[in-house]
């Protein structure tokens, strides 16, 4: 029954059209599946038996590797060409001529708004940036050193207890209501973090201000009557909010799809977004960025670095990346913005030293072979550093961009029929059918 083609290719497994033929050779039977959108439904394997009895096939992913968990209208990429999208639009356009309301609604809505729609939106989310009094003693009460993302995870996650109405998923205008809320309340919760942390009173938001404007108010207002932001920090931070906006289905929007799948309210699936931004591997890496900078410290340094990095002692951070194989095309937007920042904060050593190491690895054959360029974590911490945000803050800035993205990652999920609560298979490897042992008797 397996055709030539299938037995050199040894895995019996054979293409023709649109479907995949697969010889089980178990059993010498033929199976074909449908082949549509470059996937096959893994449901189909568990067609291929050995017996009636048999569960059939699975496949078996961790990481996720090549599985596709959903189908998505939002965020396109082309890692090879380093091409990102949301709803259509390339990052560079929206980077340049949007704001981050703007786009929130255009991730939201899935398309950009009329003038009358962009206002509403923004008064909308604007007259809803206040939190309950509760949820500011509710964050009085960490710990005076408590990590930001820390209390931004838990407050997150309690504004359901504030919102209860928010379980009902399936209504359209109540759960509206939430996203904008949850846009308009992360700025508040991620500043109110901020000024715990160092120890600072909390600052109301200021409704006068637009979304990244009011931001800096509530990080550095102090004795001032009205904090006015300055406009060139002010863009750059919306610019980074645009760009941290979605990223299809990566960590924390996957946490946010997966555990938004078990129906709960759309704060607590969001709380699993942050926590999943929470980790080194997601949210941290521009951290590391700075702690690598700071430690080569001089241009003279970098090329015994990199021989440091080519000989596998470490890492060259902010280079590489699962998806994009070229530029990540965040990293060129941030690169052009760090200079708009330092014009008013002066310039930081550090940058200088990222543009040498990124000319020198973009020259070397390591890099070049392995398609290692720079991505979005390569110059956002300088940035944010000028901005005078300490490190633990990296993560916060990341999350409130992320909201939006995950918020139209979460509406789409709950209205698409395919989608059941999330629950992967496993393969199971432990031990069956031990006689339980009273404590006495065991050995
Ligand atoms: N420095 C030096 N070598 C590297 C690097 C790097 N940053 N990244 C990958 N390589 C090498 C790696 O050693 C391997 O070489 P070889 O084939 O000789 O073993 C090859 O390139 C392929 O690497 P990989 O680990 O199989 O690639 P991956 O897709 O599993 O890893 C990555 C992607 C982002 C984890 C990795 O590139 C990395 O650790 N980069 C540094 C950390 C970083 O900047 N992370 C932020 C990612 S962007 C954030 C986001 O979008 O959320």
């Amino acid at each position: 029954m397996t055709t030539e083609a299938q037995q050199q290719d040894g895995a019996g497994v054979a293409t023709s059209g649109d479907t995949l033929t697969v010889t089980d050779n178990r059993t010498g039977r033929q199976y074909e599946i449908p082949i549509e959108d470059g996937t096959i439904r893994a449901t189909e394997l568990r067609k291929i038996k050995t017996s009636d009895d048999d569960f059939g096939l699975m496949t078996y992913d961790p990481a996720y590797m090549a599985t596709a968990s959903c189908r998505s209208a939002i965020t396109f990429i082309d890692g090879e060409n380093g091409i990102l999208e949301y709803r259509g639009y390339p990052i560079e356009q929206l980077a340049e001529k949007s704001s981050y309301l703007e786009v929130a609604y255009l991730l939201v809505h899935g398309e950009l708004p009329t003038q009358r729609q962009l206002d509403e939106w923004t008064h909308q989310i604007t007259i809803h940036t206040f939190v309950h009094e509760n949820v500011k003693e509710f964050m009085q009460g960490f710990r005076y050193d408590a990590h930001p993302m820390g209390m931004l995870l838990a407050s997150v996650g309690a504004l359901s207890t504030f919102y209860p109405e928010a379980s009902a998923i399936k209504d359209h205008d109540g759960r509206y209501l939430q996203v904008i809320r949850l846009i308009a309340k992360m700025p508040t919760l991620a500043a109110f973090s901020f000024r715990h942390n160092q120890g600072k009173p909390y600052v109301y938001p200021d409704n006068d201000l637009s979304y990244p404007g009011n931001f800096l108010s509530m990080i550095y207002k102090m004795t001032e009557l009205k904090y006015e932001p300055d406009p060139r920090l002010e863009h750059a931070l919306d610019t980074l909010f645009i760009l941290h906006a979605d990223h299809e289905q990566n960590c924390s929007t996957s946490a946010v799809r997966s555990v938004g799948s078990s129906q709960v309210d759309p704060y607590s699936a969001v709380a699993a977004g942050v926590a999943a931004l929470y980790g080194p591997l997601h949210g941290g890496a521009n951290e590391q960025v700075l702690r690598m900078l700071r430690r080569i410290e001089s241009k003279d340094n970098i090329s015994s670095f990199v021989e440091g990095v080519k000989q596998g002692d470490e890492r060259l951070m902010g280079f590489g990346h699962r998806v994009y194989k070229n530029y990540d095309p965040r990293a060129k937007i941030i690169k052009k913005h760090a200079y708009e920042v330092f014009e008013v904060t002066g310039t930081n050593p550090l940058l200088d030293i990222a543009i040498e190491l990124e000319k020198i690895a973009l020259e070397d054959e390591y890099f070049i072979e392995r398609k290692l360029y720079p991505n979005v974590d390569f110059y956002s911490g300088i940035i944010y550093e000028a901005l005078g945000m300490p490190m633990e803050m990296f993560p916060v800035l990341f999350a409130i961009g992320r909201t939006s993205g995950w918020i139209a990652q979460w509406l789409e999920m709950i209205d698409d029929p395919e989608q059941k609560i999330a629950r992967p298979r496993q393969i199971y490897t432990g031990r069956r059918g031990l006689e339980y042992l009273p404590l006495a008797s065991r050995p």
